[in-house]
C-alpha cells in the first residue's frame, strides 16, 4: 500500500481528460496536476523547450513526493519519455503513447487502417508509427498534425461552428484521402472534442489514450505494491495561470464526487525557486 499521491501533468487542461476514467477505475487514488497553462501549447515549440519545461514539472512533483508520475500529455511522451525516468530513476513513469499504441496493436485488424492525429511535435516524432509497428509492422498508420485544434480547447471553444470548421479542416481530407476507419486521438486535448469528431464522423471507431493509460497506472501499482487504500490526501490541481476554464473543467469532473479538490496558482518563477532548493 502506498498512500502518496499520483503526480499527474500536461501542457493545460488536456491532461484532466484522464482523470474520470482514474477515479473510476481506481478511486482510492489521489493526485497532484499540474497544467502549465501560463506556456501551453507545447506541441509546436521547440523539443528543447519541452524538456526543459517537462524537466522542472517533474522536479516539483517529486518535491511534493508522488509515488508515480502520470505524462498526461502526447507531446511531451513522445520526446521526454527516456529522460525523465533518466533523471528519476526510482520513480515509475508512464507516457499515454505506448498504452494507445499497445490497444491499436491488439485491437485492430490487418484491413484496418489507422490515422493518428497530434500536435506537430507528436506527429514529427513518429513516436506512434514507430510503437505500433513494433508490434504490427503489417499494419498501415497514418499521421495528421492538428496544431489549431489545443489553443481553441485551452480557450474553451469546444461545442461550436468554429471548432467543427477546424475539425473539418484537418480532418475531411486525411480521413477520405487515407480510407481511414480508426482514429487515435493524440493528444489528450481532443477527448474534449470527441463527440464533435464522432458527430462529424459517425463511421470513424475512436482509440482514446487518455483512457488507455489508466491500464497501465494499474498494472504498475498493483505490480509494486502501491495502490492507495484510505488515503487522506486532498486532490491538488496546480496551474501555471489558474483559468477560469482549467477551474471549471476540473469542478465539473468532481460534479458529482465528495472527494475534495484544492487550485493553487502557482507562478512559473516558483517552479524555477522549488527546482534550485
Ligand atoms: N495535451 C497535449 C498533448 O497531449 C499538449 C498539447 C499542446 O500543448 O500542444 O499533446
Amino acid at each position: 500500500m502506498d498512500n502518496r499521491p499520483i503526480g499527474f501533468f500536461d501542457s493545460g487542461l488536456g491532461g484532466l481528460t484522464c482523470i474520470p476514467y482514474l477515479t473510476a477505475a481506481l478511486p482510492e487514488e489521489r493526485i497532484i496536476y499540474f497544467g502549465d497553462t501560463a506556456r501551453t501549447p507545447y506541441g509546436s515549440k521547440a523539443v528543447s523547450t519541452i524538456k526543459n519545461f517537462s524537466m522542472q514539472i517533474a522536479d516539483f512533483l517529486v518535491k511534493n513526493d508522488v509515488k508515480m508520475i502520470v505524462i498526461a500529455c502526447n507531446t511531451v511522451s513522445s520526446i521526454c519519455l527516456e529522460d525523465l525516468r533518466g533523471r528519476f530513476p526510482h520513480i515509475p513513469i508512464v507516457g499515454v503513447i505506448d498504452p494507445a499504441a499497445e490497444r491499436v496493436a491488439k485491437s485492430c485488424g490487418n484491413e484496418n487502417r489507422i490515422g493518428i492525429i497530434g500536435t506537430k511535435v507528436t506527429i514529427r516524432s513518429e513516436a506512434y508509427n514507430r510503437i505500433i509497428n513494433e508490434m504490427r509492422p503489417e499494419l498501415e498508420v497514418y499521421a495528421a498534425p492538428c496544431p489549431a485544434l489545443v489553443p481553441l480547447i485551452e480557450e474553451g471553444i469546444i461545442k461550436n461552428d468554429i471548432m467543427d470548421m477546424t475539425i473539418k479542416y484537418y480532418l475531411d481530407d486525411f480521413i477520405l484521402e487515407n480510407r481511414l476507419d480508426t482514429l487515435v486521438l493524440g493528444c489528450t486535448h481532443y477527448p474534449l472534442i470527441r463527440d464533435s469528431i464522432e458527430r462529424l464522423y459517425p463511421d470513424l471507431r475512436i482509440i482514446n489514450p487518455s483512457e488507455e493509460i489508466i491500464h497501465s497506472i494499474r498494472k504498475i501499482l498493483e505490480e509494486r505494491d502501491m495502490l492507495a487504500e484510505g488515503s487522506m490526501f486532498e486532490n491538488v490541481f496546480y496551474a501555471s495561470d489558474l483559468s477560469e476554464n482549467f477551474i471549471n473543467m476540473i469542478e465539473k469532473i468532481f460534479a458529482s464526487s465528495p472527494m475534495k479538490v484544492n487550485f493553487e496558482n502557482l507562478d512559473i518563477i516558483d517552479i524555477d525557486s522549488i527546482k534550485n532548493i
